[in-house]
């Protein structure tokens, strides 16, 4: 469990299908995913969670609950993961989904990226965190950007929606520019240099 200010990141749970099944045919929220078809059954909400609880043939990606800290159950409200990662090249693919209409815009998204930023460059030690947004979705542009992600290119007209093609922007973050907007340029480990022989517990 990842603790922050308002969010916390969890384990999957079996009650959690109630939940997502809700938001996956919520058109409000789906328009703004990759999602293949349009509704999803019960049966498809719930083989997705029974993967997430067994983990099985997934190693290369992570996916979290996103509950409220002050909700003493931690109930769903969203989930975040790290995708096809790339443990030689160090890299990743970060998406995120919150559920609730009335969640939106309250920087409950913006907590969450921070978080799983510290999971991955902290923890898995990742050398960049990448993802993809399409040009529509604002919010979720604005929100990348204040979590210090770069746009890097577009792929023209590769999104249908409203009657119309749309770009998908790929955006970035390498271990440095978070770790700059972390307030450090360098990792906690050599800031806090007391643990190297010889040392005063202080580097230039
Ligand atoms: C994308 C998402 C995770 C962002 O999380 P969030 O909690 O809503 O975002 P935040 O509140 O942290 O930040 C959103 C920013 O956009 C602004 N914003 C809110 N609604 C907006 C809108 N309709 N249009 C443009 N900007 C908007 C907010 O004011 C905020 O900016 P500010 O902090 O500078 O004021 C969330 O909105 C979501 O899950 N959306 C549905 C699914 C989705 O789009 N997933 C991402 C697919 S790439």
């Amino acid at each position: 469990m990842i603790q922050g200010d308002r969010v916390v990141l969890r384990e999957f749970r079996r009650e959690d299908i109630g939940p997502i099944h809700q938001w996956v045919n919520n058109e409000n929220i789906i328009k703004y995913l990759a999602f293949p078809l349009f509704p999803q059954t019960l049966e498809e909400t719930t083989a997705f969670v029974e993967r997430q609880l067994q983990k099985k043939g997934a190693p290369n990606e992570g996916i979290f609950v996103i509950a409220l800290k002050d909700d003493p159950k931690l109930e769903y409200i969203g989930s975040i993961g790290l995708h096809a990662i790339d443990y030689r090249n160090r890299h990743c693919e970060l998406g995120i989904v919150i559920g609730r209409e009335d969640l939106l815009g309250k920087g409950i998204g913006a907590e969450a990226i921070r978080l799983v930023l510290g999971f991955a460059f902290d923890f898995l030690n990742m050398h960049k965190v990448n993802l993809r947004v399409y040009e529509y979705n604002e919010r979720a542009r604005r929100c990348y950007a204040k979590a210090g992600f770069k746009e890097e290119g577009r792929i023209r007209e590769q999104r249908y929606y409203g009657g119309r093609y749309w770009d998908e922007i790929l955006m970035g973050i390498t271990k440095e520019e978070y770790l700059t907007l972390r307030g450090t340029g360098r990792p906690r480990e050599i800031q806090d240099a007391s643990w190297i022989p010889g040392t005063k517990g202080t580097l230039e």
